[in-house]
């Protein structure tokens, strides 16, 4: 395993990304549009596997979770209920010459050094200009339903996806007959107006959650918030993130959102082009009650929970688990990168998990120019695919040693060779990416194999 330095690392990553379809800058025929990113052939695999990895395990392997898709435009209502009309927002600094837009705490912190001059007035870092007083700017974006453009016809595009699901609370309740503590899951995407996006697809101002709102007796709520910590943080290790490379972070009280109680992060060791950073890859927290509360009042219908067990009811305290799927995204990339030499070439590998590899098997005939072996590779191509819930890709352009290559560097855990020996006795190789070992195997086995 090689060490790289953090930048190092970070333009690695990006170049990859873009050389093998990963991850293309938006817009890119036009001139691009500043930290806006679009998925190619083989991200979008990667995205959906790490979202049916979080899917199987928060919905599939529990029995009281269930899933959700709401719409990403809702009632404005929702949002002045939930407190982001009047509270989801950044301080912001303006100059008053380049009309650049700063994060008034990213000022604070010295993010783009010293900006206070000798006689104490606030100096633009880029162009010298003079700095407005630091206001309030919301992050929710704003657009209208129908063709006409007034107050009346104001709505939001979600910030969070959370939202939804309060507000589909009771009707998933009743209909899919679940007794606390129950949890609705979801996952979608979300807009902020970020006022400084960065990092690559770090912070963007669209992006992907999976979220889970876990509605819980209020008294068992700290328990139900430890045991989210331990298995979000599971989750990551499962996955192949390495130890070392997670942490969790509890919030300070100043820091808080305004729904939280309390809160902590699970944080990755991202290697940024400034260094390596820890960066927060989800957040955990404890709600409360003050999102079914406050929609209760606001439209005034009954969100409580009717408790059988104690004929009472109750509003249900939610501990919440929201991910970003492109932070997940960056960050199994980044653990899995890795270099090694093989034959005196530098070999670049991804060692994802298997669950999250964009392809599963790569089909490789050992040579193109012999019918009967090329015959039996789309043979054996094509019962995988139909097997198979995940893309399996066929190969016969180059070398075999540089097909194992390109598919290493995509990170597929194994490569299905047919050689000369398959025609003869039904077996292919199987060579595994991380050990190198080939494997040979009967073709009617193959599946069961991988
Ligand atoms: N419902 C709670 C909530 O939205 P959050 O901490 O604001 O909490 C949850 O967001 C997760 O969503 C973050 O941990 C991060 O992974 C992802 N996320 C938030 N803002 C993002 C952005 N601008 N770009 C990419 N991911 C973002």
């Amino acid at each position: 395993m090689e060490d790289f330095s953090s930048s190092n690392l970070m333009d690695k990553i990006v170049s990859l990304c873009r050389r093998r379809g990963f991850i293309y800058p938006s817009s890119e025929i036009y001139g691009g549009l500043a930290n806006t990113w679009d998925f190619g052939p083989l991200g979008v695999e990667l995205k959906n596997n790490i979202k049916k990895a979080w899917w199987k395990k928060m919905v599939y392997e529990k029995d009281n979770i269930v899933g959700l898709d709401s719409n990403i435009i809702i009632n404005p209502q929702v949002w002045e209920a939930s407190g982001h009309v009047s509270g989801f927002s950044d301080p912001l600094i303006e100059c008053k010459s380049c009309h650049t837009r700063f994060r008034a705490d990213d000022l604070l912190e010295g993010k783009y050094g010293e900006v206070i001059t000798k006689d104490g007035h606030s100096q633009c870092p880029l162009c010298g200009g003079e700095l407005t007083e630091s206001k309030k700017f919301n992050l929710m974006f704003k657009t209208f339903l129908g063709p006409v453009e007034d107050a009346a016809h104001l709505v939001y595009l979600r910030p969070e996806t959370a939202q939804g699901i309060f507000i589909n609370f009771k009707q998933v309740l009743t209909s899919s007959r679940q007794k606390i503590p129950f949890g609705i899951a979801q996952i979608g995407k979300s807009f902020r107006n970020e006022i400084t996006p960065g990092n690559f697809i770090f912070r963007t101002r669209e992006f992907e959650q999976m979220e889970l709102e876990y509605f819980v007796k209020p008294s068992e709520s700290e328990k139900w918030h430890h045991f989210w910590q331990e298995e979000r943080l599971n989750w990551y290790l499962d996955l192949g993130i390495k130890k070392q490379n997670l942490r969790f972070r509890p919030h300070q009280k100043e820091e808080l959102a305004h729904y939280a109680l309390s809160c902590v992060d699970v944080e990755y060791l991202f290697s940024f082009k400034s260094g390596e950073q820890w960066g927060e890859l989800e957040g955990i927290a404890n709600r409360g009650d003050y999102d079914l509360k406050t929609h209760s009042q606001h439209s005034g219908k009954d969100l409580s929970y009717f408790d059988e067990e104690t004929n009472q009811n109750y509003l249900p305290f939610v501990i919440e688990p929201s991910a970003g799927v492109e932070r997940s995204f960056l960050a199994f990339l980044m653990d899995a990168y890795d270099e090694d030499e093989q034959d005196g070439e530098v070999r670049t590998v991804l060692r994802l998990s298997p669950a999250l590899a964009p392809v599963k098997v790569a089909v490789l005939p050992l040579v193109k120019n012999n019918p009967a072996l090329v015959a039996l590779a789309q043979q054996v191509l094509l019962d995988l695919k139909t097997k198979s819930q995940f893309l399996v890709v066929y190969d016969e352009v180059g070398s075999i040693g540089r097909r194992y290559r390109r598919q290493d560097e995509i990170g597929t855990p194994w490569c299905v060779t047919i050689d000369h020996q398959s025609l003869e006795d039904e077996t292919v190789t199987v060579r595994d990416r991380d050990s190198l070992k080939q494997e040979r195997v009967k073709i009617k086995d193959l599946y069961f194999k991988i």
